[in-house]
């Protein structure tokens, strides 16, 4: 099309009304919840950007193949339509639904992980490093150097270090028993990894003997970025290009719950035929018979759908453009937004943005508190609460970066909405130095930002 406007690629026929609230009421509901916005109740939110996972709109198609799923408890005629779409796209024989992608991690880690395994990774996302260590083994990120230069932008910040991946495949030879590549990057800010990044892993797992699995959680987005960053690739479909990818894994590993625009469900795809009769055994056990695997039929056939239309370029585009058209007007009035644009969402970098608050009084808290406040928008902090830690001697340790995430929703917000959300973080920046630091009331032992409680600081 020859407009320069980029609109939503679909109507809206059925609409969830947003109930808007002021900023009194979101005063009292905060204070109410501890100052933690994952303890309210989502009526309380206007926007509601705390995750991309499970949150996405479905199409009519659907809704439509949730009425027609079928609910046998084995060899499911929607297993069957799953099995098809799955096996073209993710280029594996067997394909194992699972009820979430945690679950599969769960399932094949179990069968892969010994204890003492170190594990390398461009980003293990927090429940797939939660599950390494479950298996008494050692999670290590390796990202590439620009990852950490969150002002400078670069076109695939989700690379592995390849020197760094050679040299531990050396070093740590019989401790490896697998390398994982997470498309995108979800750690890294949802950043994209590249096709001869991804080649190159092959190659080195290839010489070494080790299986490369790939997290597809995010691979149409992955798929899009190549497409428009990588040269060679302009031309190619976001679906060629995917099951280009696909091709070099051994394993893939993949939440419906983002990319396959579905509300639940995950998949394990793999050609190992001995290892996929050692994984739907277990499988038995903790999930339900392999053609369900904890999911109901008709959640099947939803993700089926899903995975057919998340790779339409018109849907990829208009995505991938919200999340840059809002990150560069942040830019442009120079607030600290991790750039460039990520697949997935935007992040802040609390600590530039409150630059008057020192790390102890927890920047990232403070964002996404005065988000709420001011505008009824719940994200997410990925920072000091979320990856610090109090060490024995009662003494913080926080990690290089204390970030706020939006996520988007898939296909859920305009752009009215988008606009509003920059509106509300543009006039915050400018009010920055009048916003007060947090303190811990209740530190929560492990993933501390879901359950801590806080109070603002005098
Ligand atoms: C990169 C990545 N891997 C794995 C998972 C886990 O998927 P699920 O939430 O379906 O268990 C997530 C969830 O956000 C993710 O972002």
């Amino acid at each position: 099309m020859s407009s320069e406007i980029i609109f939503e690629p679909f109507r809206i026929k059925v609409v969830e009304p947003i109930r808007l609230s002021t900023e009194d009421e979101r005063r009292q509901w905060l204070a109410d919840a501890g100052y933690n916005v994952f303890l309210l109740r989502s009526e309380q939110v206007v926007i509601d950007l705390l995750t991309d996972s499970g949150t996405a709109a479905m199409s009519q198609e659907q809704w439509a193949a949730l009425q027609a799923g079928d609910e046998s408890y084995a060899g499911s005629k929607s297993y069957f339509e799953l099995e098809a779409v799955a096996q073209e796209l993710f280029q594996k024989r067997v394909i194992i639904p699972v009820h979430q992608g945690r679950a599969g991690e769960h399932l094949v880690f179990h069968e892969l992980i010994e204890r003492g395994a170190v594990v390398p990774s461009n980003g293990h996302f927090d429940t797939t490093a939660a599950n390494v260590r479950d298996r008494g083994g050692t999670p290590l990120n390796l990202p590439c150097a620009a990852a950490s230069q969150l002002r400078t932008s670069a076109p695939f910040k989700g690379d592995i270090d390849l020197p760094a991946l050679k040299a531990l495949l050396e070093s740590h030879h019989e401790q490896i028993p697998f390398v994982l590549m997470t498309i995108t990057n979800n750690t890294g800010g949802g950043q994209p990894v590249s096709f001869a990044n991804l080649s190159a892993v092959k190659e080195l797992c290839t010489e070494f003997r080790k299986p490369l699995i790939i997290d597809g959680c995010r691979f149409a987005e992955n798929a899009y970025f190549i497409k428009m960053r990588e040269h060679g690739f302009a031309d190619e479909s976001p679906k060629a290009i995917a099951q280009r990818v696909f091709a070099l894994a051994d394993i893939v590993t993949f939440s419906g719950k983002k990319d396959a625009l579905s509300n639940i469900g995950g998949l394990v795809c793999l050609y190992d035929e001995e290892l996929a009769e050692r994984l739907k055994n277990r499988l038995v056990v903790t999930e339900g018979f392999s053609t369900y695997g904890g999911l109901a039929g008709r959640d099947l056939a939803a993700m089926a759908q899903g995975l057919r239309e998340v790779v339409e370029p018109s849907y990829l585009h208009y995505r991938i453009r919200t999340i840059e058209w809002m990150v560069e007007r942040l830019d442009r009035a120079k607030v600290p937004v991790l750039i460039p644009a990520g697949g997935h969402g935007l992040y802040i970098d609390a600590a530039a943005f409150f630059t008057h608050l020192s790390p102890e009084q927890f920047p990232g808290i403070a964002l996404v508190n005065e988000l709420y406040l001011r505008g009824g928008i719940r994200a997410v902090e990925l920072g000091n609460v979320a990856f610090g830690s109090t060490d024995e001697s009662g003494k913080p340790q926080f990690p290089p970066h204390d970030l706020v995430r939006l996520a988007m929703p898939r296909r859920v917000y305009t752009e009215a909405h988008a606009g509003y959300v920059v509106e509300i973080i543009l006039s915050l920046f400018r009010q920055a130095t009048q916003v007060r630091g947090y303190r811990f009331v209740k530190e929560a032992p492990v993933l501390r930002h879901f359950r801590s409680t806080f109070a603002p600081l005098d």
